[in-house]
Formats: structure tokens, sequence, C-alpha cells
């Protein structure tokens, strides 16, 4: 069956066909030129360029994979979390190419999509895995069981991982988005010129949480202006001392979450698992222990239509469906048993 997929939820327009689970073809148009004079993602900006592009981004993904809208067999879109704004954008275009073809319409949670985004290009991956999604809005870690069967095991107390590196590339005056100019700054930074405290929880949770090493840096710059006036440190060795303590803190979590349960493998996905530096060091501790180790190729990591034609296609082969009137739920979590609402 051929599956379009739609993704909105953010700052990349993306449409995908699918054959199944087969990615016929996914196309990405990442607005961040247009957000990056802003510093950060501008909701309204947002929804604006979607509407603009989503029409000539459907196009592409439908040329590429050399069909016509009426060979569709099913449209799967993101319904949350993310921007109201831009989720609507989306959810509507969805909607109506469901009615006018009379085709099955999915809403997707875009965090679901990216849990199971690994399978796309993994085809010995199964359940059950350990399961980090890590991006600019969220950092979950699930213990993913089956399919609609997951079980959340922590998330962030504070800041997503990837809103740290934003946030901390700003304070360093490196270009948004925040994760890629880090990783390329900490290439030429020495880490070990600088340790930044990575945060303890006092209880026996598996949270996560980064202000504390984003306030770190703060303070640090704030106090050793003088040294990085002189060169005596560099931009390049906060952004790499940061990078590692964010890194050290999802990998020593990785490692005691193992103590606790019997994980036979390990998959990373979302914005952040791109990091060449965190793949390294999961990477380590899963040769280590023997486990298995999956992470999307780059552009499966960042937001993509490929995950959500993929995901929605899961729900279609068992039958399940969204009704027309599903609405944008920009808070929607990823429910330990899936979603209720398809
Ligand atoms: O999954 P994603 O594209 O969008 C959301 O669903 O949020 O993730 C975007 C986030 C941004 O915060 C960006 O800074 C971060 O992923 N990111 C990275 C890297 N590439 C993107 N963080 C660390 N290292 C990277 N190489
Ligand atoms: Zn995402």
């Amino acid at each position: 069956m051929l599956i379009l997929g739609i993704e909105t939820s953010c700052d990349e327009t993306s449409a995908a066909v699918l054959d199944d689970e087969k990615v016929l073809s996914n196309v990405i148009f990442s607005q961040i030129k247009t957000h990056r004079v802003y510093g950060g993602v501008v909701p309204e900006i947002a929804a604006r360029e979607h509407l603009a592009r989503l029409p000539l981004v459907i196009d592409g993904a439908l040329d590429k994979a050399g069909i016509k809208m009426r060979d569709l067999g099913g449209v799967a879109v993101t319904y949350g979390p993310g921007l109201a704004g831009a989720l609507i954008v989306g959810l509507s275009y969805a909607k109506s190419i469901s009615f006018s073809l009379g085709i099955p319409l999915i809403g997707v949670n875009h965090l679901e999509a990216h849990l199971l985004s690994p399978f796309i290009e993994f085809k010995d991956m199964s359940f059950p895995y350990l399961g980090l999604v890590i991006s600019g809005g969220h950092t979950n870690l699930y213990m993913a069981n089956g399919f609609g069967d997951y079980k959340l095991l922590g998330s962030t107390r504070d800041d997503a991982a990837g809103e740290a590196f934003d946030k901390a590339a700003k304070m360093l005056g490196l270009p948004y988005p925040g994760g890629p100019s880090i990783s390329k700054a900490a290439l030429k930074g020495d880490a070990s010129k600088i340790i930044f405290p990575q945060a303890q929880m006092k209880d026996k949770s598996h949270d996560f949480s980064f202000s504390g090493i984003k306030t770190a840096v703060l303070y640090y710059i704030e106090r050793n202006k003088s040294k990085l006036d002189s060169g005596g440190i560099t931009v390049n060795d906060v952004a790499a001392a940061f990078q590692k303590a964010v890194v050290r803190s999802i990998s020593n979590k990785l490692r005691r979450i193992y103590s606790e349960y019997n994980i036979g493998a390990v998959a990373i996905s979302g914005g952040v698992a791109a990091n060449n530096y965190l793949q390294e060091e999961v990477k380590k501790f899963t040769d280590e222990r023997k486990i298995r180790f999956y992470t999307p190729s780059m552009r499966l990591c960042t937001d993509n239509a490929a995950m959500i034609g993929y995901t929605g296609y899961q729900y279609l082969k068992r039958g399940a469906f969204s009704g027309i009137d599903i609405e944008a739920d920009p808070e929607l979590m990823v429910a330990e048993k899936s979603l209720k609402k398809v």
C-alpha cells in the first residue's frame, strides 16, 4: 500500500511516500534559515512557511516516488506534540487529501514516530528495546516492549537535551540550531579544560535534568570573560566541555538502567541522536555489554515525514485509523499504552 506521510510539527516541512514500510521518497524543507535570524523558531512564521511550502513538498515527494496522488492508499500526519499552528497546517492538508480521495487518515504521535524510526533502516531490529527519544522538545526514555506498548522510564525535569544545546549555543554566540553548531565547535575544542557538573537525581528516578549544565555554562562565561577574550579558553573549549557533560549524563543514565533492567538493545533517535560524540559514547557502552545499538541516519534522526508514514502504516496494517474530526494536540505525550485517539 502507498502511504503519504506529512510532518509539520516544528520547523521542518516534510512529506514522504512509503510502499508499506519501504521509503520511496522523503522530502524535507528546513525552515532553519528563516528562523536563524531570530535565534529560535518563531511559531507564527513556522505555520506560514508550512502553508506556503507543504503543497510543493508533497508534489516533490510524489514525483520522486514516481506516483500520482490518486495512487495513495492512506495519509499519515503528525497531530502532536508540536506547535499548534504548525500542526494544524499539516493536519488540515492531510484531512482534505483523505476526504477527497476517500482514503484512511492516520494521526501520528511525533514522539512515537521518533521512537520507532530506527526500524526503517535496521531490518534486524526487534522489540523489546530501550528507546531514548532526544530532540529539541523532549528527552524521553522508554522501554519499548512491542508496538503500542511503551513504558516511560524517565523524562527531563526541565530543559530537553536539544533545548539545552540550543540555549548554550546562544550564550556562546553560535548559530541556531545549537546542536550542530556546538558539535562542530567541540571538534576544535579541548573538553578537559572545564568540568561542568552533571545533575544527580536525589530520588531513584530515571529522569534527566539539563538546566544545571546550561546555567553552569552561563556562569562560566560571565566569570571567565577575560580568559575568553584573551584566548586562554576558547568558545570551542566551552562547547566541548558542555557537550561532554550532556553526553555523559545521558550515557551514565543508560548504564544505570542497564544494571536494573535486562536490556538486549538500545535505540536512540530524535535530533540530538544525530550527535556523533553521543553516538560514540553510547556505542562504547553497548559494545562493552554486548548489546545491540541502533540509531537512524542523520536524515531520519531530525524531523522527517518518513517516520510519520512508517508509524502510520503500523496502525493501518492493524486496521486502526483516525476520524476526520481528529484535532491537533500540541501537548500530546506517548502514553504507556500508545495512542488512544487512533
Ligand atoms: O527531532 P528534531 O529535529 O525536532 C524536534 O522534534 O524537536 O530535533 C531538533 C533538535 C534541536 O534542538 C537541535 O539543536 C538538535 O536536535 N540537534 C542536535 C544535533 N543536530 C540537531 N543536537 C546535538 N548534536 C547534533 N549534531
Ligand atoms: Zn522531532
